[in-house]
């Protein structure tokens, strides 16, 4: 059996992982897939270790994921909200995580509005920390997850086109993809309006444009991300009509495209702003296949971060 080469204590963003880390992750998720397709869903692999889901802001997908993946794998779950929990009452997250690690956790599971706060736990506990989405910076889990249904559908990342369309400022998935993406040999192209595009954002790789029939043409992957208003504290556009008039993808814009295009979104959907209804359901949407997904692909991260030992075939 050969041993997996992997080294990484923390999951803070794909910026931090090489090409080859980030496909042992995809690699690894694909060992984990029929777990969740057989009858008894469950496997003993993380017995024993107890991992924590601190979640700071709202969450339906990646929190209901990580608990699904961590139970798949036997870990023992406790789940702190941010709204039930001692900040209320003063307490801070450092000291949160400290007196949390201080009953025996492995692992803590974080998502906050503020970016870069599961870096700064990472140096103040010795539990690996894996980063459920924080602030404006990077989704890491999100982005692997749309990888890994993108090699589903496609086979491969190397050489493919794809697009991200919508506010590109705001979204940590954008980054999260931006990153994995490139380093895997994908052309990724952004588009929104002037305003929710970050200066300088070329620098990372990526072609920009602000035409979506331009973003769609030759497209292999969309992906839409929707407008993040709890993000913004001021007027990017005028109107969400005007906006969806520009930039929403739907079947007038989808003819310019490729007939095989696939459709992302990491959700929640604003179903008829930044996508079409019809082609939220449509024969071109991952979407759902994306949400399941996320099971292997988290179930994998747990498994490499825990320090069981590593053999390819751990899918047992
Ligand atoms: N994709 C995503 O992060 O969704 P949730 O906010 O529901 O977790």
């Amino acid at each position: 059996m050969k041993k997996i080469k992997w080294t990484q204590k923390h999951l803070l963003g794909l910026k931090d992982l090489t090409a080859q880390e980030i496909t042992i992750i995809l690699d690894t998720a694909k060992s984990f897939v029929e777990i969740s397709e057989r009858a008894i869903k469950k496997v003993p692999t993380l017995r024993g270790k107890t991992i924590c889901n601190f979640f700071f802001e709202p969450s339906t997908r990646t929190r209901a994921s990580f608990e699904i993946a961590e139970k798949r794998l036997s870990a023992d779950t406790l789940n702190i909200a941010g709204a039930s929990s001692s900040l209320v009452k003063g307490e801070s997250v450092k000291d949160m995580a400290r007196n949390i690690e201080a009953l025996k956790v492995d692992m803590i599971v974080i998502r906050h509005s503020s970016s870069g706060i599961p870096h700064q736990l990472s140096h103040y506990v010795n539990a690996s920390i894996i980063n459920a989405g924080d602030g404006i910076n990077e989704h890491p889990t999100q982005a692997l997850l749309d990888m890994f249904t993108m090699r589903e559908k496609k086979g491969t990342i190397k050489g493919l086109n794809v697009s991200l369309i919508g506010d590109i400022l705001h979204s940590r998935v954008v980054r999260s993809n931006i990153w994995g993406l490139t380093k895997l040999g994908a052309q990724v192209t952004v588009c929104g309006p002037r305003t929710l595009i970050p200066a300088g954002i070329e620098q990372l790789g990526v072609r920009v444009t602000n035409n979506v029939i331009e973003a769609v043409e030759g497209a292999d992957a969309i992906m839409l991300l929707r407008i993040q208003r709890e993000r913004q504290d001021e007027i990017f556009f005028p109107t969400i009509r005007e906006y969806s008039r520009t930039f929403q993808v739907n079947s007038q814009v989808l003819k310019n495209a490729k007939k095989n295009v696939i459709i992302m979104h990491p959700g929640p959907i604003n179903r008829g702003v930044e996508l079409a209804d019809d082609i939220a359901d449509s024969a071109y949407s991952v979407i759902l296949n994306q949400v399941t997904n996320g099971i292997a692909v988290r179930m994998a991260v747990l498994y490499l971060l825990s320090g069981v030992k590593q053999e390819e075939g751990a899918a047992k």
